[in-house]
């Protein structure tokens, strides 16, 4: 086991929105705040972000093109919401057709996924309404897994980095995009955006209250880049590493399954 750093977030378990007192219903509060939004999550995340997650998942998706532009490749979108990042995957794929699948646990979230791909029925991405916690699929089954944003919000992290390493084939790979905390000059001026204008404007757009204050909260909560790769090697990955976008105000961690990769019961894709 690689020790995590000794901080107040080692010992965080996962996400945990305000009035939620264990995992079941973090995950409810999760998907209640997802499902409540779907309608301008969109326009949101755009206006948010003055579009760099555009960039952001772009640039991810990137990253995989040698695994993309396989066509036996099967990839998967966890937590693919309205499906960005998959299509971000879907566009790095050149002429070849891997098997791409995005999989979300809002059913709100996944409607809108379906509707933006609907006039490309052809390369339309495949759409499963699952829990990432307890995926649909057999063991060792995707070549690429990766999560835009939506990682940080799993009930349980070390649970999630297990079932992303199961589904795994042996030599896949995982790419994790999530919002990071930056440091130096620019940290000041972004922490306040982040924490006063952002949650504001997200209640006013969206009409709803709640979830634009749950994110920058659940981004302070989350694990330091440090403990997030500690995690990612007790899961088993290999090669770990984090990759800062713009100052860190976003980063992709990625990882491998090794080709020879101890056998435990997870590892071997057994349910326990
Ligand atoms: C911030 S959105 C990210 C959506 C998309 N990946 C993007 O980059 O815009 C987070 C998504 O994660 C989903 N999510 C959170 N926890 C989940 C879980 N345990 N299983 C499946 N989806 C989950 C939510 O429903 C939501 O659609």
């Amino acid at each position: 086991m690689n020790p995590l750093p000794n901080t107040a977030k080692s010992t965080v378990v996962g996400a945990k929105p305000e009035g939620a007192s264990d995992q079941d219903s973090s995950a409810q509060a999760v998907r209640q705040m997802f499902t409540s939004i779907a309608h301008r999550y969109d326009l949101l995340n755009h206006v948010l972000s003055f579009n760099v997650d555009r960039l952001w998942w772009r640039r991810a998706a990137r990253t995989f093109r040698h695994i993309l532009t396989r066509s036996d490749a099967r990839a998967l979108d966890l937590c693919c919401g309205t499906g960005d990042m998959t299509f971000a995957l879907r566009r790095q794929t050149g002429k070849s057709s891997p098997r791409i699948f995005g999989a979300d646990f809002s059913h709100a979230m996944l409607q809108r996924a379906t509707a933006k791909s609907a006039g490309h029925p052809a390369s339309s991405p495949n759409w499963i309404e699952a829990d990432a916690l307890s995926l649909p699929f057999p063991g060792a089954h995707f070549d690429l897994v990766t999560s835009a944003f939506g990682f940080r919000n799993l009930a349980d992290y070390d649970a999630g980095l297990r079932e992303i390493f199961r589904v795994l084939r042996p030599g896949g790979e995982c790419g994790i995009l999530d919002f990071g905390e930056p440091q130096g000059a620019l940290a000041a001026l972004y922490r306040i955006y982040f924490k006063q204008v952002l949650p504001r404007v997200g209640t006013l757009i969206s009409g709803v209250r709640g979830p634009y204050a749950y994110l920058p909260a659940s981004v302070e909560r989350f694990p330091s880049p440090e403990e997030m790769l500690a995690r990612m090697k007790n899961a088993g990955f290999a090669d770990a590493s984090w990759t800062p976008f713009t100052f860190g105000i976003a980063g992709l961690y990625r990882g491998k399954r090794c080709r020879f990769s101890p056998t435990t019961p997870w590892q071997a894709g057994a349910r326990l």
